[in-house]
């Protein structure tokens, strides 16, 4: 009889990605309950709590690295609060409770609950301000895409690589007026432009799987919690992402200097903002096109998860059947 053995460290890496489904299906199942009620501090607010509450279970002593904001202005998951039991291995941990508020409010597809965990010290310490972003997923050789360049250049570089013509490419875009220019720019090409109301961390995931989800390329501002969360997803799934912080006020560039940022103009790569493995979740609040919402039945709450593991680049979907409802009344 063989024994197969695990380095302890990687034993309980793989315990807690199971561990974080759990944080991120209570988290989604609290703001499902919330869906369509137009209240997006509502929905945001049960979300928190209960991913707190989940984070606090675990075996980690987990520090908040991308949370909620800065200690300052929330009153839980701040950046720097600490969670988990205290015991086990020390963690940074980034987390969107519920990401797309608007979408959940509004009862909108694209809602997530997410969340991020890493070994101490390794993920990006950003602030909460805005990000600019560009992402591909697997299989293109290093430096198809360049946040510097002209979308129009990223477009055709892309398209080259991919061996096929402008015109099939598919750019996933934040509908937003600030992006004007940019939709403009990739549509002078020939490709097309998927415009979405809110959510970039789907929709960095988007490009790693063009053949299902018809998305090659995100390009766009965004938050930068959101950015070092789809970072840590595509650290998992492989892919390229080049991500610079928005730091455009002294306010902000102090901000960031205190968290350790001293390159204010600093482009990111995956690397640069997950420096080691990570494992990453998101379970679905609405419909999705990358995950099915929160289903409320009779006896059973239904959730969709996805989790990925960077050590062996394993992505699960997990579709849970929750029975015992009780604990979700809690929430
Ligand atoms: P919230 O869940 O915090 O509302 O964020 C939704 C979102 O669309 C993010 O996915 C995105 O990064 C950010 O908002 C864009 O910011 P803005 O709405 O200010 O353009």
């Amino acid at each position: 009889m063989s024994t197969i053995s695990v380095p302890p460290q990687q034993l309980l890496e793989r315990i807690l990605t199971l561990e974080i489904v759990r944080v991120t299906e209570r988290a989604a199942v609290s703001a499902a309950r919330l869906r369509g009620r137009g209240d997006e501090k509502a929905a945001d607010q049960a979300a928190v709590d209960a991913m707190r509450r989940e984070l606090n279970k675990l075996p980690i002593e987990g520090t908040v690295v991308i949370g909620e904001g800065e200690r300052d202005e929330a009153p839980m998951l701040f950046i720097g609060e600490t969670v988990g039991i205290k015991t086990g291995p020390q963690v940074d941990i980034a987390v969107d409770p519920l990401e797309g508020t608007t979408l959940c409010a509004k009862n909108m597809p694209g809602a997530i609950a997410t969340m991020a965990m890493a070994e101490g010290g390794t993920l990006l310490n950003a602030p909460d301000v805005y990000m600019e972003k560009i992402a591909v997923g697997p299989g293109y050789p290093a430096g198809v895409i360049d946040l510097d360049a002209p979308p129009e250049d990223n477009i055709r570089k892309l398209a080259k690589a991919k061996g096929v013509a402008p015109e099939a490419i598919t750019a996933l875009v934040l509908d937003r007026p600030r992006h004007a220019a940019i939709i403009a720019a990739v549509r002078a090409t020939g490709a097309a432009v998927r415009l979405i109301t809110d959510g970039d961390v789907a929709g960095v995931i988007h490009t790693a799987d063009p053949d299902n989800t018809g998305v090659d390329i995100y390009i766009g501002t965004g938050g930068a919690p959101e950015g070092v969360l789809a970072a840590s997803a595509l650290r998992c799934i492989g892919g390229q992402m080049q991500c610079r912080l928005i730091l455009d006020t002294e306010e902000k560039r102090e901000r960031a200097a205190k968290m350790g940022v001293a390159d204010p103009r600093k482009i990111y790569g995956i690397e640069d903002m997950v420096k080691g493995d990570c494992l990453f979740a998101a379970t679905g609040v609405t419909d999705g096109s990358l995950l099915r919402g929160v289903k409320f039945r009779k006896d059973v709450i239904e959730t969709e998860t996805v989790v990925m593991r960077s050590v062996t680049g394993t992505v699960r979907m997990i579709r849970a059947e929750h029975r015992q409802l009780e604990k979700f009344h809690l929430d």
